[in-house]
């Protein structure tokens, strides 16, 4: 979708983020089909977030990635209202985990945690691997645990 592209050429300024989405959407054993969240203004997407289907342990988790708001409409919320969407969506399905790779800082603040505080281990381990489950204290079903593998399109970057 051209206007999620130019999106992301605009925040990270090469293409291999559009083209990963790109390549995700051509993945169906990836592609979420309420996992791509925009936000826009009158004239176009402002921001941009992904959730695809990934594995850990086995089960089924969410992988967060991209987020980008364009620079001009960066630190005003957008971001964190499209993380927000993306948890509420993911909540509504009945999803139980989701991983990110990116800034403590930045995702501490929606409840992501060091990922294997949850038990959840990957390629990527180190603070900024984070998970953040959406399994309610009593409810049936733990989230998942163990080796967390991203779709292929992820492991060509
Ligand atoms: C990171 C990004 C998505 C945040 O989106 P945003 O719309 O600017 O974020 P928000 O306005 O919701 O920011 C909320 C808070 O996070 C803080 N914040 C913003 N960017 C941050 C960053 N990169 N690291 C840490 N904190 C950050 C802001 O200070 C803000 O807090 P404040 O309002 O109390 O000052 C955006 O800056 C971006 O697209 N950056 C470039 C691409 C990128 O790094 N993507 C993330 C890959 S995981």
């Amino acid at each position: 979708m051209a206007g999620i592209r130019s999106v992301l050429e605009a925040v990270f300024g090469e293409p291999t983020e559009a083209n990963l989405v790109d390549a995700l959407r051509q993945d169906p054993t990836a592609w979420l089909s309420w996992g791509s969240i925009v936000a826009a203004d009158a004239a176009r997407i402002v921001g941009h977030v992904l959730g695809t289907r990934m594995r850990v342990g086995g089960a089924a988790a969410v992988a967060l990635a991209p987020l980008a708001v364009r620079p001009d409409r960066q630190r005003s919320g957008v971001g964190t209202a499209l993380v927000e969407a993306l948890v509420a969506a993911a909540g509504k399905r009945s999803e139980r985990l989701i991983v990110v790779l990116g800034d403590p800082d930045y995702y501490g603040r929606f409840g992501f945690i060091p990922a294997i505080e949850h038990g959840v281990h990957g390629l990527y381990d180190g603070p900024e691997f984070q998970a953040l489950t959406l399994v309610k204290p009593g409810a049936v079903g733990l989230a998942p645990r163990g080796e967390a593998v991203y779709p292929a399109a992820f492991r060509t970057l």
